[in-house]
């Protein structure tokens, strides 16, 4: 450990770093002249300070001054080492942030002892910060990993549900960046923002509860067939829910609000306007728009000038009219999306196929 001993006497000095070789593991560094060493004080960090307080140029008491105003070392401790024993001296000292008092003329096992003792406070303190800081990268490092596992279980789900559901994996990545898009005009936070994103795709995850028949089925869904599709939305909400990761909590709450309708005649809750969550009420928006624009085996795709139209005129009827001025105050956006991530046949399949 390193000691700094300043003194304008050259004969204390050759004392002073003498005793500090005694103490175990610490070295002297010495200077004779305080403002040499306030400038070598600008690059490094000692372990120990040693003042004389009488000194020309720059007292002991200025230097420590000096040397407290620097955020670096303030967890340096400083001894003053000093002839004046007055009670005046020892209070400003101790007011500028002094840690100890030497007298002189100095007891040799009296400065070995106190040096002992501070420097292995210091040493304390120094492992106390270095596993302080350990653990918070480690905390860092954990919660980073829980993260990750939450967004790759997320993507593993998402994946499954593609299998079974005849919507396209190009529909998944431009309802989520439509959702998105929707929540960033409406000012919400980066976060939130980023969630929606990776939380919007397990929306129809239920889907994989509903049978072939019904899911695959070509044409309209009859008046029987219906309600169990519907159930895709409580199932979804099954899987989901209760999850300690908060991207799923968020995916729970989608698959089991994205059919609800601002006016209240959706499903399965008839919620209306605010009671419906705002997760549910953008990603409603998204998903409906891509349905209306996607090829489907049942269906041709509308022109995006037609869904928007679908997307205007139920404004406020099944739609949120913020998160719907959301959506139209970003078209040239919408429209890139489009476009980028067309329709892929990778689960695009017909039901005669399966
Ligand atoms: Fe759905
Ligand atoms: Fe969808």
């Amino acid at each position: 450990m390193n000691v700094l001993i300043v003194d304008d006497d050259q004969t204390n000095l050759i004392i002073m770093a003498a005793v500090v070789r005694r103490v175990d593991d610490a070295e002297p560094i010495t200077y004779s002249n305080p403002l040499e060493a306030a400038r070598w004080l600008d690059a490094n960090e000692p372990d120990l300070i040693l003042l004389d307080q009488m000194m020309p140029d720059m007292d002991g008491l200025a230097l420590l001054q000096r040397i407290r105003q620097n955020k670096r070392l303030d967890t340096v401790p400083v001894v003053i080492v000093t002839a004046d024993t007055s009670a005046e001296t020892r209070i400003r000292a101790l007011d500028e942030g002094c840690s100890d008092f030497l007298t002189k003329p100095i007891i040799i096992p009296e400065v070995q002892a106190r040096l002992r003792n501070l420097l292995a406070l210091r040493q304390s303190r120094a492992l106390l910060r270095d596993r302080a800081a350990l653990l918070a990268e480690e905390v860092q490092r954990v919660t980073a990993a829980l993260q990750r596992q939450g967004e790759e279980l997320v993507l593993r789900l998402s994946c499954a549900a593609e299998y079974r559901d005849p919507e396209t994996g190009a529909h998944l990545e431009r309802m989520s960046r439509y959702s998105r898009l929707i929540a960033e005009a409406a000012g919400y936070d980066a976060d939130f923002c980023n969630d929606l994103l990776k939380a919007a795709p397990m929306h129809d995850i239920g889907k994989i509860g509903i049978p072939d028949l019904i899911l695959l089925k070509p044409g309209r869904l009859s008046e029987a067939e219906l309600p169990i599709m519907r159930q895709h939305a409580v199932i979804g909400h099954r899987i989901l829910a209760d999850s300690d990761v908060p991207l799923l909590r968020m995916a729970a709450e989608i698959a089991l609000s994205h059919h609800e309708k601002f006016d209240g005649s959706g499903y399965p809750n008839r919620l209306s306007g605010a009671a419906i969550p705002v997760t549910g009420r953008i990603v409603a928006v998204a998903d409906v728009f891509d349905a209306l624009t996607s090829t489907r085996p049942y269906k041709r795709s509308w022109s995006l000038e037609a869904a928007r139209a679908y997307i205007e005129q139920n404004r406020g009827t099944h739609f949120d009219p913020v998160f719907v001025d959301a959506f139209l105050s970003r078209w040239d956006k919408v429209c890139e999306i489009h476009h980028a991530h067309l329709d892929d046949h990778l689960t695009d399949l017909h039901p005669m196929d399966f």
